[in-house]
């Protein structure tokens, strides 16, 4: 396993399928982690349990979409640690609906979450980073490939990927970022949205139907991928996007 011995890492959603699993992974490998999330139920509860394991957790709650609120968190990493080494721009959510009769306050919230956040939070850590450090940033197969009903999700995450290669221009050579672009996965996020719908399984059953693999992806496998970016293992992947889709076709 990738050591991050005393790196500053972190996380936003960190509380989420993704960020949790991203969490656990840093801080076992020695990392002190940072989990954003706007959650507010569960980081204390989650962050003993990483305590108890001997493990570096602390858990903070904001609104990532807030420039006021990622300002407070930036001086609270600044305060607690005096730098940070990596971040994961991991916070999202998902919205299907077809441009026709789209809700306009539901898509300016799906680019905020999505990827105003990301802005907001490179330009606040970065300066915490003196020049050496490591940003990786959750998009999705959304953000590379068109599917209908999907414009404000897809374009939010095309977005963070554009967003991804400008960022490693401007920090380059010695703060590298990179983007991921996951396919299916098997975390509360599609599971919630899709809640109550009267096609959900024939939807889920779909989205695996497009996959080589056939199956929904694990949360732990992007963490693992997000591990690797992050790492020196990755000293020369700079601006690009992994995708890790299990074979997403259209
Ligand atoms: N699950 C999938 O199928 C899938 C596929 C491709 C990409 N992704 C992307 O992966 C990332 C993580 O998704 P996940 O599946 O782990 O979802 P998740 O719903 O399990 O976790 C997302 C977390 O982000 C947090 N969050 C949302 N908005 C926030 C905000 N404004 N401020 C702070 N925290 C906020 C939520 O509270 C949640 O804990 C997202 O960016 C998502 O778009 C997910």
């Amino acid at each position: 396993m990738t050591r991050f011995e005393d790196k500053v890492v972190v996380i936003t959603g960190g509380l989420g399928g993704i960020g949790l699993e991203a969490c656990e992974r840093f801080a076992a490998g020695g990392a002190r982690v940072v989990a954003v999330d706007r959650r507010r139920d569960a980081g204390g509860r989650i962050a003993q349990g990483f305590r108890d394991r001997g493990l570096d957790l602390r858990c903070r709650v904001a609104d990532v979409t807030s420039a006021v609120q990622v300002a407070t968190l930036g001086q609270y990493v600044r305060s607690a640690y005096g730098r940070a080494d990596i971040l994961v721009n991991n916070a999202g959510m998902l919205s299907f609906s077809p441009i026709v009769g789209a809700d306009a306050n539901e898509w300016d919230r799906v680019q905020k979450v999505n990827c105003k956040s990301a802005f907001l939070m490179i330009r606040t850590f970065a300066p915490l980073m003196a020049g050496k450090g490591a940003i990786i940033n959750i998009s999705s197969s959304a953000g590379l490939k068109p599917t209908a009903n999907t414009a404000a999700y897809s374009i939010a995450k095309a977005g963070l990927l554009m967003l991804t290669q400008i960022a490693a221009m401007e920090l380059g050579p010695g703060i590298r970022v990179n983007a991921i672009a996951p396919g299916p996965l098997d975390t509360d996020m599609p599971h919630n949205y899709l809640k109550g719908h009267p096609h959900k399984d024939q939807i889920m059953e779909h989205m695996i139907e497009r996959t080589i693999v056939k199956r929904l992806g694990r949360p732990g496998e992007i963490a693992e991928v997000v591990a690797f970016l992050a790492s020196d293992a990755a000293s020369y992947i700079n601006g690009a996007t992994i995708t890790a889709d299990g074979g997403f076709m259209s």
